[in-house]
């Protein structure tokens, strides 16, 4: 059985539908601190297959071992955090707690209950200001921000931990910038507020909720002088979480890949990729850097692909249908009632 820490979130849901359409049995826990209720039931209706759910902090060591006593748990893909950068850097102390301490008891429990398989969410931003791009996962690794931090100090863990007991598999993925959603268009990703991020930003635009865009300089060292990343599908990251738990099979140890596509796209290519496919105009204006950012980031994948056999398949246009089919069909996220549920899922 795996247990999913984080399983209602957005990269959380998506793997779980990838892991129960293989027939993996799920256990998800999740406090619900930055997600809704109703995605339990949307993971439901797409898989057509159960799961159990605990609404529980994983800070919280007492209720933790329960789920470890009570289902039979051979490994674990620990999502369970806070992520947004912004608020980490006004809130340090939550986010010291909130992500450091709940890995610290999954770690305790995986010894107590003898569980040696543990995929862990890092981040691309473990790199930096990277030496150049692509990046592979053998550069420099250093933080700005203590969401940043809590990854570092994370992955450090895990590399003491695999130091001191050659029984754990241990995988560390590095997330570059997850955009899309199921084909479905009933699971997505559900910012609170105003999205920090690119892509949920063009999609409430898109919607008319919010007026225009704002592109974040347009003076970096790129083709366009806007920003570059690596935006990859939310379904082919959640297959790389199937191929890590495979590869775990083997007993490796500790092993961590990238997970890209290795394309690297700009805010300007990513809005004109949208217009495309959703016959929208997004309106923008060009203003100052957003402090702490980057000019360019993306993955070198090769060695998820000569080691997992991984690579991402969907291609930006893909990307922003399914962002765009979750959007319009959401605009109210998971605050939508069931009746349009249930016509929509009618259809699947
Ligand atoms: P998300 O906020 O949608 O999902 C995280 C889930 O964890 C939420 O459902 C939240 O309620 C839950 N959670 C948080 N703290 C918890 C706690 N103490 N106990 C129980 N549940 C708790 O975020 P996401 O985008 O799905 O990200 C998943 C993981 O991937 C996170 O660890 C994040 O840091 C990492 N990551 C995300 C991105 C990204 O761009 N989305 C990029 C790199 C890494
Ligand atoms: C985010 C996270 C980072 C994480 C990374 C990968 C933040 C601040 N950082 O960074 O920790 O490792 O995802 O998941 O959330 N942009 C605009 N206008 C906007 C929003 C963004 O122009 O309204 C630009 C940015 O300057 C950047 C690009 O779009 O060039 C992507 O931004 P974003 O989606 O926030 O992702 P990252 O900056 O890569």
């Amino acid at each position: 059985m795996v247990l999913v820490t984080g399983g209602v979130g957005y990269i959380g849901s998506h793997t779980v539908v990838e892991l129960l359409n293989e027939n993996y049995e799920v256990v998800i826990v999740d406090n619900l601190c930055n997600s809704s209720m109703l995605v339990l039931d949307r993971i439901r209706k797409i898989t057509n297959k159960e799961f159990k759910f605990y609404n529980l902090d994983v800070t919280d060591k007492n209720s933790l071992k329960i789920v470890f006593e009570e289902n039979d748990i051979d490994s674990i893909i620990h999502f369970a955090a806070l992520k947004a950068v912004g608020e980490s850097v006004e809130k340090p102390l939550e986010y010291y707690k909130n992500n450091i301490v709940g890995a610290l008891v999954v770690f305790d429990l995986m010894k107590e209950y003898n569980v040696n398989n543990f995929v862990f969410s890092s981040s691309a931003t473990v790199y930096g200001k990277p030496e150049s791009c692509p990046i592979r996962e053998d550069f420099s690794l250093s933080t700005t921000n203590p969401y940043g931090a809590t990854k570092l100090m994370i992955e450090d863990i895990m590399r003491d931990l695999s130091r001191a007991n050659k029984n754990l598999n241990l995988a560390i993925l590095r997330y570059f910038n997850p955009i899309g959603a199921h084909i479905s268009g009933i699971i997505g990703e559900e910012p609170k507020g105003i999205p920090n991020n690119l892509m949920p930003y063009i999609t409430k635009v898109a919607i008319g909720q919010l007026k225009e865009l704002n592109v974040f300089g347009d003076d970096y060292d790129t083709p366009d002088g806007t920003g570059v990343r690596d935006y990859i599908h939310v379904v082919d990251l959640a297959k790389g979480h199937l191929a890590a738990l495979k590869k775990l099979k083997e007993k490796p140890g500790l092993v961590t890949y990238n997970l890209g596509t290795g394309q690297g796209y700009s805010v300007l290519d990513l809005v004109k990729s949208f217009e495309n496919v959703s016959h929208i105009n997004i309106p923008y204006k060009i203003t100052d850097r957003r402090p702490g950012d980057i000019g360019m980031c993306y993955a070198d994948p090769t060695k998820a692909y000569k080691e997992l056999g991984w690579k991402a398949e969907f291609g930006i246009e893909r990307m922003c249908e399914d962002s765009w089919r979750w959007q319009s069909n959401n605009p109210k996220g998971y605050e939508e009632n069931s009746e349009l549920l249930d016509m929509i899922t009618s259809e699947i």
